[in-house]
């Protein structure tokens, strides 16, 4: 391990150390929970476990003859000769079993209308829309590229490619058109699906533009781009590439019959950064996918599908929002509420008012939100009547005991009033493993705030030393997965080597998930956040060389390194040092230029909190950024040791200049 890979075992740790609060489920809840303590004792039997998950959970067209094949790893293949269809488990299935008139989604859209879609209704949108896809030529392992909001039509198209067994690529809306072209190209995208735009903090905003912008030069494969109308703002149109979802959609026929795919067929294509400047293609598959999601949905919300309502805030640009809203709660019939807009608007009880309104149950929502709350003010949730919360869930990112302990009293006891606590799970897992693989259970575990606890029945999750070895408890080390899971990532699309290297060549035998982490004395596992050059903002998934790319990519920039640097809201805040060239350093703007033009490359998710303009950048004799160094003076510390730096005396450099 490089001196800025090595896992800090900080302050973080040694204060959450001190958390002694221990939270046992209440009686009346473990009463009634579905997960049980038995639940772990059968996952130890492994892939047997997994295919009787994958029997009881879904419906398979044809049944499977090994739960799985492993003997080319790392490339597994689960539930072998089964064939599966994703849309038909999401939809069909319900209706012809007489639960067409459940509620599938209540949509809210920011400006406040409605709809809602019954299982019956769904079904028949997906099918139309599955037969409008086919209709401009799209094809079984063709692939689509997704650009749209959080409207039903996001869900609608991602299961209309699933049916049909065309791989979708969902590009989250905050992308830049850059950004969305090099995922098109990478994965040769045949159709766009987006939309004239969404509403954004009471106005609207606009998609289409950037949709155009990826497709002005010419070379990428896209033949269609339908787009839902959804603002009503004016757009540029090209003839013969665009058509309106409502011309295309609308009279398509509302019969569709669901093939069986196979189980290993691929599902979706989701980007996500990664340690090198260009973000990888995960590539998930069909019944283990299915299978996982459908699995952790149930247990670890503890999911009654007839009477609960589960609301996962995450857009579906992200994983969360591919298995945790288009996915598995569909596929467990449950009801969902999706929401378009943004928690402040038009003020800032809307998430509260939501709650309420629709009855929500189960909420599942990242600690960036959470800690926002809090800045809000506990007297905005007090408003609204929150009683109907049986279960909180957090994803994303480590969640500080603070904000655990508010969202437990404040959410979870509605603002205290009530004399029972939801409890919190605290869900760790990654683009990579499709599904929770850390988590405690509601009814079962005994919660601890700040701590994802106990590894998923089924799942051999480890904390290892430099070695490869256990570590025992107390002690800290690496994440790793000792076994092969249904819903890993069969690899990185159209490279191989990449998901080889990235992933399994760091341990033997064992998958390397980047996260540094501790066991404490129960046993029980605490995370610490990245070991590698991802950072984690606002719950986002942020590449350092990716920024820095970005930044070197602009004319006045010479060298950019950039850190993630702790921030109270978000997690962590991207810093950027930079040196610039020749005359740039007298442009006044040449911050908000260079913050714009990173927004432009990758999307304004990513655009630095603070550009520093720096003389040097601390490099190691092997010519090595050290970033710890530069963490530290981001984050306003006194500066770590230096003497490997091949100039030592460049951090009094860098100090001298930021006090100018
Ligand atoms: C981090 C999001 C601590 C972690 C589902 C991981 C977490 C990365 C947690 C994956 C959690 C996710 N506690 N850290 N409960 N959940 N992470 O791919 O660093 O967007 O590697 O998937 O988020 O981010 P991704």
């Amino acid at each position: 391990m490089s001196e800025d890979t090595r896992i800090s075992t900080g302050d973080a740790f040694e204060n959450l150390l001190h958390e002694e609060r221990r939270f046992p489920p209440s009686e009346d809840f473990a009463a009634h929970a579905i997960a049980t303590a038995e639940l772990y004792e059968q996952g130890k039997e492994g892939p047997g476990f997994w295919a009787r998950q994958a029997r009881e959970l879904l419906t398979w067209h044809e049944d499977f003859s090994q739960a799985l094949d492993w003997s080319e790893a790392p490339f597994a293949k689960w539930f072998v000769g089964g064939k599966v269809n994703a849309a038909y488990n999401a939809l069909d299935r319900h209706v012809e079993q007489g639960r067409g008139d459940r509620v599938a989604i209540h949509f809210e859209g920011e400006p406040g209308d409605t709809r809602t879609y019954t299982y019956a209704e769904l079904t028949t949108a997906v099918k139309k829309a599955a037969n409008a896809f086919e209709s401009l030529g799209v094809a079984k392992g063709d692939r689509v590229a997704v650009y749209l909001p959080m409207i039903p039509e996001a869900v609608i198209t991602m299961l209309a490619c699933a049916r049909i067994g065309a791989v979708h690529s969902v590009v989250f809306g905050g992308f830049s058109a850059d950004a969305l072209r090099s995922r098109i190209d990478d994965a040769e995208a045949k159709l766009v699906v987006t939309s004239d735009g969404t509403y954004r903090r009471g106005k609207p905003s606009a998609l289409k533009p950037a949709v155009d912008g990826a497709l002005e030069r010419p070379g990428h494969t896209v033949e269609n781009v339908v787009v839902v109308k959804r603002n009503g703002e004016p757009v540029e149109w090209t003839e013969g590439r665009d058509t309106w979802w409502d011309d295309v959609v609308g009279p398509a026929s509302d019969e569709h019959t669901a093939e069986g795919h196979d189980s290993e067929h691929p599902l979706f294509i989701l980007y996500t950064s990664g340690t090198t400047g260009k973000p990888k293609g995960i590539l998930h598959t069909t019944g283990g996918f299915l299978t996982q999601t459908a699995f952790t949905q149930k247990y670890t919300f503890d999911l009654h599908p007839e009477t609960d309502v589960f609301w996962c805030t995450a857009d579906i640009g992200w994983v969360t929002g591919h298995s945790y809203v288009a996915y598995s709660p569909l596929v467990n019939g449950a009801t969902q509420l999706m929401y378009e807009g943004t928690p402040d608007t038009p003020h800032q009880g809307r998430w509260w008012e939501l709650i309420e309104k629709y009855k929500v149950s189960i909420l599942y929502t990242a600690p960036t939100a959470i800690r926002t709350f809090m800045k809000w003010g506990r007297d905005i949730p007090a408003k609204f009547d929150l009683s109907s919360i049986r279960v909180l869930g957090s994803v994303g990112e480590p969640i500080n005991p603070e904000a655990w302990m508010w969202y437990r009293e404040i959410i979870g006891g509605n603002g205290g009033r009530s004399d029972t606590r939801a409890p919190i799970v605290d869900t760790w897992w990654q683009t990579e493993t499709g599904a929770h693989m850390v988590s405690p259970l509601p009814g079962v575990t005994a919660c601890k705030p700040g701590s994802a606890q106990v590894a998923m029945p089924g799942i051999a999750v480890d904390v290892v030393d430099e070695m490869g070895q256990s570590v025992p408890n107390g002690s800290g080390g690496y994440l790793v997965i000792r076994e092969p899971w249904p819903a890993m990532l069969r690899g990185i699309w159209g490279d191989p080597e990449r998901f080889k290297e990235t992933y399994w060549s760091r341990f033997d035998n064992m998958y390397f998930a980047g996260d540094g982490a501790k066991r404490d004395e129960d046993g029980d596992i605490w995370l610490l956040g990245r070991v590698d050059d991802v950072m984690n903002v606002s719950g986002h998934r942020l590449s350092t060389t990716e920024i820095e790319s970005a930044l070197v990519s602009h004319p006045s920039v010479a060298e950019a390194a950039v850190v993630g640097a702790s921030d109270e809201t978000t997690g962590e805040a991207v810093v950027a040092f930079v040196i610039l060239r020749g005359s740039a350093a007298q442009d006044d703007d040449v911050v908000t230029t260079l913050r714009n033009h990173v927004a432009k490359e990758i999307g304004p998710i990513a655009k630095p909190r603070n550009i520093l303009v720096v003389p040097e950048l601390p490099k190691t004799r092997s010519g090595k950024i050290m970033r710890r160094l530069l963490k530290d003076v981001a984050e306003g510390r006194e500066v770590g040791d230096a003497t490997t730096l091949s100039d030592p005396t460049i951090m009094q450099q860098i100090a001298a200049s930021l006090r100018k």
